[in-house]
């Protein structure tokens, strides 16, 4: 039987082992999916004692996936970011790093036949997501503008992809000029909140909110309002999770089965 698992700290409410469960299931895997929450300070004795138990594959998350870029190969994209949410243990004595968040936004939005190349896309946030969401965007060939409380932050991601940074005050001119919006802020998850002027949103633009609790944001309900069309965070999730087995498993995730996990647990949760 292989072992997988979630190393974070805490690691309480994560969707991702009923969703890789769900996986195996489908695809008559014999795999666990687990959860770790080694303390900070043993980040390292875990990722090899993993590897040493023969662990197949590691995801990683907060407070963990810039630290553990340390104990891991990863790879140019995950350099890049500084961020590793992905191990593959699968090549013995070299523990692969990857940062599927990337994938995560790029498979959402392509999912729903939203184009990139050349769009107008702004990313508000510049935590770990932003920067994930960010990249995913300049990749796919989308000028990025990078908006957040901070601005100095905005500016540190909006570097990493020769994009423009700016604050608040920006959001509303920049969302209107724009086709693509990725919210990555944690506004939204405790308050029915949002930090995007509803009179700025449009039927011309494709709204992806990386929050997933709840599900229909505030801002997502906006969108709709203005014609705009909508991704939810579970969908982001899904992709984020799917790239993570298809890593793992160099076979095609059951996309399906694994969406259907996320969304029950979701609504078992919420109602
Ligand atoms: P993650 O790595 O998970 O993306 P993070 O690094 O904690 O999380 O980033 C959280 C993001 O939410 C940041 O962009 C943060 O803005 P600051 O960089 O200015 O802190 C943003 N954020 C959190 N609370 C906010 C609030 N009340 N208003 C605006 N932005 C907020």
């Amino acid at each position: 039987m292989d072992v997988y698992g979630l190393v974070g700290n805490p690691v309480g409410h994560s969707l991702s082992a009923p969703m890789h469960e769900a996986a195996y299931d489908a695809q008559d895997i014999d795999a666990v999916y687990l959860t770790f929450e080694p303390e900070p300070s043993s980040l390292d004795l875990a990722i090899s004692g993993a590897e040493a138990l023969g662990i197949a594959g590691l995801n990683v998350t907060v407070p963990f996936k810039e630290s553990v870029i340390e104990y891991v190969e990863p790879d140019d994209q995950a350099a890049a970011l500084g961020a590793v949410n992905t191990i593959d243990f699968s090549t013995r004595g070299e523990a692969r790093g990857y940062n599927t968040d990337v994938d995560g936004v790029s498979r959402a939005l392509a999912s729903r036949g939203v184009s990139l190349s050349d769009a107008d896309a702004v990313v508000l946030g510049a935590g770990g997501a932003g920067r994930a969401a960010a990249w995913a965007l300049a990749e796919a060939g989308a000028s990025v503008t990078v908006v957040n409380r901070t601005v100095s932050r905005a500016e540190t991601v909006a570097a990493l992809v020769d994009g423009r940074a700016t604050g608040l005050d920006d959001l509303g001119d920049v969302v209107r000029n724009s086709t693509v919006l990725v919210h990555t802020t944690t506004v939204g998850m405790e308050s029915d909140r949002s930090l995007v002027p509803p009179e700025a949103l449009h039927a011309n633009l494709t709204v992806l909110d990386a929050v997933y609790r709840p599900l229909q944001t505030r801002l997502l309900r906006d969108a709709k309002a203005a014609g705009a069309t909508t991704i939810d965070g579970a969908r982001m999730l899904l992709y984020q999770g799917a790239a993570a087995f298809e890593h793992w498993t160099g076979t095609t995730a059951p996309v399906e089965a694994m969406d259907r996990a996320v969304r029950t647990q979701l609504d078992d949760a919420h109602g």
